[in-house]
Order: structure tokens, then C-alpha cells, then sequence
């Protein structure tokens, strides 16, 4: 890594929770549509549109994909106006487009920024496994090691027993020995169709009723989650797990190291890192967008710094005909999208 890693001087959170509000808020209206695309392009719109009045030179590392299959918030496009820090991007319109879609839980709109240069590249990796702790455990995990031996390094540094233990899963089915592992060890397990972001966040936050986040899941979503576990200075651990031949063939063709474990400082270099998150349908930890016609539009959001610590838990509340947080161009893409 050749490029100088340089540190905001504010917490920059602040000004990107503005822009998951926007994005779920405009993503919100197409809960239970049963189209996966429709909630997503407005999310992506919307969040462009506010992202281009944060005071940063953003590139996005994490996006909709590559420009030539996404026209907006694609890998390596320019965001921000320009006027402050050089940053790395990695945004997820909305993490969970399928709970959207069936208007099941825990579907977020969330972003993450830290120092240019900082941001671990997917390049081909597609999945990812990982293992997610809060800091106390963080030094008990070790993705080599078996999910048995995890719990009860893990559940010792928690001062608890393994059947005291909840752990996030995907409910895949590449899972099966992974869920037969946990059960058998005794731990207890919450099975999630979609949104590993959303889970690797619970574990790292104590007290949320996960604790350890297991398997397979996105790549992407692991750089995204790593911003948060960093600035909540839980443990992590990755290594890339490809599931499709194409990604297999592209991975094998160049040689990469599949036994490469990723530890948190390799996905996110810098010192400093800020996560943003908004829920879009609702959720157990973040609740989701509410219309009212009175009180307009609520939304439930998460905003981490890693070099203060600070997390925030914020309650907007939008007057969709005269807030100006999400400045002019945001104002109007979520005011199109909620008066429909
Ligand atoms: P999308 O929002 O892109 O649909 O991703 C949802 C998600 O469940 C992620 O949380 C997870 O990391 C990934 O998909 C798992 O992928 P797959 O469903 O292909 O196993």
C-alpha cells in the first residue's frame, strides 16, 4: 500500500447518516413490492443525490458493482463535492434488497467511509466466511479453528457458558455442518435469510442478543461490517470462500491465497472509520421507516466513529415538505419517492 492514509478531522458519520436516511426512506416505499431492483435504483439514487453534498473526495471502493453494470455508485466513481478528505466508500443502498422485497426484517440502507487507501479491495472475491465478536472476545476467536473451540474461547472471555450464547447464521445452505456444529456445541442460533452486516453488528455490540456471527456471506457486506467492528473495536476475522464456479475459476486463474486469513487492520487500514446505517423495514435493532401523515417520516439510524468510539443511535423525524438535511437534491429524490 503505497498511497498516505490521512485522518478526517470530524466525525464525517454525522453528515453520512444523512445519506443512509435518505436512501431508506426512499427504499422504504417499495416494502412487499416483491421486485428486489425498484427499492434498491431508488436507494441508489438517493443516496447519490446527498452523497454529492458531503464535504468529502470520495472514491467508491464498495458499490453497486462495476460501471458498466452499475450506472451509479459503481466501484471506482467519484462522490462527494470535493471540498474535504480524500476517502474510501464502500456503500450498500440496501443490505438485505430480498427482505425489502418481502418486507421482512432487518433490511438497512448503510455506508462506510474511512482514509483513502485504507479500504481492503474485493476484486473477484464474491463470499467471504467470517467470525464477529464484541471486544471483549476479540482476542478468542480464530477462523482456522473449529466453531466448537470458538464458542468456548469465546463464552470464557464473555464469562458465560456456551449454551449462553447466541449466534448469527445465515440460513444457507452451504450452513448445514456449521448450524449441526453450533447446535451440537450447545450454543443457541438466530437463522437470517439475508443481512450479515446487520448481524456482524449485533455480535459487536454487547448486549444486543447476538453475540458471535458465523459463516458465509458476502464479501462486499464483510468490508462494510469490518467498518463498523473496527470503530466498535470488536474482533474479526475473514477469509475468502467462493461459491460460484466463475469466481472459483477467476480466483484460481490468479493465484490468490484462499488460506489468506483477513484480519480487521487488513480490511480496514486506518486508524480512524465511520459507519453509517439506517433500517428500511424493521428490525430488532434498528427499527424501520415509518410514514405518518402527521409526523411525517421517522427513521431509526446508527452512526460509529472508530477513533472517538462514539455510537450514536438517532431518531429523525422528517418533514418531508421543508427538511433540508438531506439537502436540495435529496430533499427531492425522498419526497418524490414518499408521495407516491
Ligand atoms: P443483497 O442485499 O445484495 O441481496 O445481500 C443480502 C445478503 O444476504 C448479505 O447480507 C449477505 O452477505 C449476502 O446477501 C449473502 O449472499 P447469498 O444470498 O448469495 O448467499
Amino acid at each position: 500500500m503505497s498511497k498516505s492514509i490521512t485522518t478526517p478531522d470530524r466525525n464525517m458519520a454525522m453528515e453520512l447518516v444523512r445519506v443512509t436516511e435518505a436512501a431508506a426512506i426512499s427504499a422504504a416505499r417499495y416494502m412487499g413490492t416483491g421486485d428486489k431492483e425498484i427499492g434498491d435504483q431508488a436507494a441508489v439514487d438517493a443516496m447519490r443525490a446527498v452523497l454529492e453534498t458531503v464535504d468529502i473526495e470520495g472514491t467508491v471502493i464498495i458499490g453497486e458493482g462495476e460501471k458498466d453494470e452499475a450506472p451509479m455508485l459503481y466501484n471506482g466513481e467519484l462522490v462527494g463535492n470535493g471540498n474535504g478528505p480524500k476517502m474510501d466508500i464502500a456503500v450498500d443502498p440496501v443490505e438485505g434488497t430480498r427482505l425489502l422485497a418481502n418486507g421482512t426484517p432487518n433490511s438497512i440502507a448503510v455506508i462506510a467511509a474511512s482514509a483513502s487507501g485504507s479500504m481492503w479491495v474485493p476484486e473477484d472475491s464474491l463470499y467471504m466466511n467470517k467470525i464477529v465478536v464484541e471486544e471483549r472476545a476479540k482476542n478468542a476467536i480464530d477462523i482456522n479453528d473449529t466453531p466448537t473451540n470458538n464458542l468456548k474461547r469465546i463464552a470464557k472471555a464473555l464469562d458465560r457458558k456456551v449454551n449462553q450464547l447466541t449466534v448469527f447464521v445465515l440460513d444457507k445452505p452451504r450452513h448445514k455442518q456449521l448450524i449441526s456444529a453450533i447446535r451440537k456445541a450447545g450454543a443457541r442460533i438466530t437463522l437470517h435469510t439475508d443481512g450479515d452486516v446487520m448481524g456482524a453488528l449485533m455480535a459487536a455490540i454487547p448486549g444486543t442478543g447476538v453475540d458471535v456471527l458465523m459463516g458465509t456471506g458476502g464479501t462486499p457486506e464483510g468490508v462494510i461490517a469490518a467498518a463498523a467492528v473496527k470503530a466498535l473495536r470488536g474482533g474479526m476475522q475473514g477469509k475468502r470462500d467462493p461459491q460460484i464456479d466463475y469466481e472459483i475459476e477467476e480466483l484460481t486463474k490468479k493465484g490468490v491465497d484462499l488460506t489468506q486469513v483477513l484480519y480487521i487492520d487488513d480490511l480496514i487500514k486506518a486508524e480512524d472509520a465511520f459507519f453509517a446505517a439506517t433500517g428500511i423495514t424493521e428490525g430488532s435493532f434498528l427499527k424501520g421507516i415509518h410514514f405518518d401523515q402527521i409526523k411525517g417520516v421517522t427513521t431509526h439510524s446508527i452512526v460509529i466513529r472508530a477513533l472517538s468510539g462514539s455510537i450514536r443511535f438517532i431518531e429523525g423525524s422528517h418533514s418531508l415538505q421543508r427538511n433540508l438535511a438531506f439537502g436540495e437534491a435529496g430533499l427531492k429524490q425522498a419526497v418524490k419517492m414518499a408521495s407516491m
